[in-house]
C-alpha cells in the first residue's frame, strides 16, 4: 500500500467551452511528499486542484486520490482531501474560532474545542480567536483556513495558492506549517507561481505549461534538464526561475505579461 501514489493523474483533460486547458495531464505523487504544481496565471493549475478534489469533472483521463477515483469515488475522495482555495473560505461574521468548531463539527471529530484551540495557537491566532474574521488581515484569514484545512488529519492536502498575497512573515509562517505537515507525512500537493516557495516546500517539482506537465521531477533533477549553453553563462548555481524559463521556452530577456 506504501508504494500506492497518494495521487495518480492519468492523461486528464479538460476545455472551458472550447477553449482546451489540460491536454493530457499525467503526474504521480508519492504518498507523504510535497510536490508543487508550477504554473503561469491561466496554466490550469486550479483547474487540475478543483477536479482532484472532485469539485470539478475532467472531459477525459483519469485522477485516483488515495486510492480512490475522483469521478467514480468522489465521496471516498472527500473524506480523504482537504484544500484550501486560492480565496480564503472563512466565514466572516463568525469569530476565527467559531470557524473552526464549525468545521470540527461538520469533520465530526471528538473534542472539538481543544482541536480548535490547539490550532489556534499552532497559527498563532490565539488572541485573535475571539474576533470576527471581517476584522482579520489577509494573511491571518489565510492562516485560519490553512488551520481549518487541517481539521480531522485529512492524510491528502491541496494548497491552491497558500502564500499568495502574504507578507513575508506570514508567507514563512506558512512554509514552516507545511513542511510540519509533511514531517507528519501528510502529502501535501501545492500550486504555486512562486518559484521560491517551489523550491523551499517541495520534494519534487511539477511545471505545468500549454496544458501539459513539461517537467517534473527534483530541483537536482530539473537543473539538469538546462541545456549546456544556458549553464555556461549562469556563474552561480541556477535558479528555480531560470530552469522554468528556459523549459517553458523563455530565454528569461522578455518579461512574462499574462498578470492580469
Ligand atoms: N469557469 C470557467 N469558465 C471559463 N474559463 C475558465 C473557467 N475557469 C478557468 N477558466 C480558464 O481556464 C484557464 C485556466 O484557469 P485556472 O484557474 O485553472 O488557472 P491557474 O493556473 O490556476 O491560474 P492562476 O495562477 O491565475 O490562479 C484560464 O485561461 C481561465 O481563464
Ligand atoms: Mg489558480
Amino acid at each position: 500500500m506504501t508504494t500506492t501514489p497518494a495521487i495518480e493523474i492519468v492523461g486528464l483533460t479538460k476545455s472551458y467551452a472550447d477553449t482546451p486547458v489540460l491536454r493530457g495531464v499525467h503526474l504521480s505523487v508519492p504518498a507523504g511528499s510535497v510536490v508543487a504544481l508550477l504554473g503561469s496565471n491561466g496554466a490550469g493549475k486550479t483547474t487540475t486542484v478543483q477536479i482532484l478534489s472532485t469539485l470539478l469533472r475532467a472531459d477525459g483521463g483519469s485522477a485516483r486520490v488515495h486510492g480512490h477515483d475522483v469521478a467514480t469515488e468522489p465521496e471516498q475522495v472527500r473524506r480523504s482531501i482537504s484544500l484550501t482555495g486560492q480565496f480564503a473560505a472563512v466565514d466572516e461574521i463568525l469569530t476565527g474560532r467559531e470557524n473552526l468548531l464549525l468545521i470540527a463539527q461538520l469533520r465530526r471529530v471528538a473534542d472539538t474545542g481543544q482541536v480548535a484551540d490547539a490550532l489556534l495557537t499552532q497559527f498563532g491566532l490565539t488572541d485573535a480567536g475571539g474576533r470576527r474574521v471581517s476584522a482579520y488581515s489577509g494573511g491571518m484569514r489565510r492562516r485560519l483556513d490553512i488551520a481549518m484545512s487541517l481539521i480531522g488529519d485529512p492524510p491528502v492536502l491541496f494548497l491552491d495558492e497558500p502564500t499568495t498575497g502574504l507578507d513575508p512573515q506570514a508567507r514563512l509562517e506558512v512554509w514552516r506549517t507545511v513542511r510540519d505537515l509533511a514531517g507528519r507525512g501528510t502529502t501535501v500537493l501545492l500550486t504555486t507561481q512562486h518559484l521560491e516557495e517551489a523550491e523551499q516546500l517541495a520534494d519534487r517539482i511539477a511545471i505545468l505549461h500549454e496544458g501539459r506537465i513539461i517537467a517534473e521531477g527534483t530541483l537536482a533533477e530539473l537543473t539538469a534538464l538546462l541545456p549546456p549553453a544556458t549553464v555556461e553563462y549562469v556563474e552561480k548555481q541556477p535558479s528555480l526561475e531560470e530552469i522554468f524559463l528556459a523549459v517553458i521556452g523563455h530565454d528569461g530577456s522578455t518579461t512574462e505579461g499574462s498578470r492580469p
